[in-house]
C-alpha cells in the first residue's frame, strides 16, 4: 500500500474536508467571543445616563450626604464638576500618583474609566 493509494481514497478526502470544516468553524467561534470584550462604546456619554450611574454604583456609598468621606461628594453635579476641575476625579479613578486610588480597594473597569474620560473631554456637561 503506497502513499498514492492512501490519498486517492475518497473517504479519506471527505474526512479531511470535514475536519477542515470543523476547525474553520472553531476559529470563527473564537472571533465572536473576542469581539464583545474588546469593544467599549464611548459614542454617547452623558452625565445622567453614563457618569452618574457609575458613581452611584461605585462611589456613592462612601461619598454622599453630610457624612461623606473626606467631605468629598459625588451625589450632585456641582460637587462632581469640582472634582473634574481640580483633577481629582480622573486622578483617583485612574490610580494616578499623588491621588488616593478610588474606589477604595478596587478599580473601575477600563471601559467605565474610558467613558468618564470621554465625558470630561467633551466638557463635563450637566447633560
Ligand atoms: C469604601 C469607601 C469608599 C469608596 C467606595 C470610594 N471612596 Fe473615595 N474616599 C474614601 C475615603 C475614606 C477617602 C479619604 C481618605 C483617602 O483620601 O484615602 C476618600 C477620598 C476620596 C477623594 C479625595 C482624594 C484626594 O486625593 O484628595 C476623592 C476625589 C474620592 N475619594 C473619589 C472617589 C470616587 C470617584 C469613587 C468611586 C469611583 C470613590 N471615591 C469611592 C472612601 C471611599
Amino acid at each position: 500500500m503506497g502513499n498514492k493509494t492512501f490519498f486517492r481514497n475518497r473517504y479519506v478526502c471527505i474526512i479531511i474536508f470535514i475536519i477542515l470544516l470543523i476547525t474553520g468553524a472553531g476559529c470563527k467561534y473564537d472571533d465572536q467571543i473576542l469581539l464583545p470584550s474588546t469593544s467599549c462604546d464611548t459614542l454617547i456619554v452623558t452625565y445622567s445616563a453614563t457618569v452618574l450611574p457609575i458613581l452611584n454604583t461605585h462611589c456613592r456609598l462612601c461619598h454622599s450626604g453630610p457624612n461623606a468621606n473626606n467631605g468629598i461628594r459625588v451625589d450632585d453635579y456641582a460637587s462632581v464638576r469640582q472634582l473634574v476641575t481640580n483633577g481629582k476625579l480622573l486622578g483617583t479613578i485612574t490610580h494616578s500618583p499623588g491621588f488616593s486610588p478610588m474606589p477604595q480597594g478596587s478599580k473601575l473597569s477600563e471601559c467605565n474609566i474610558a467613558k468618564i474620560r470621554e465625558w470630561i473631554a467633551r466638557g463635563a456637561l450637566n447633560n
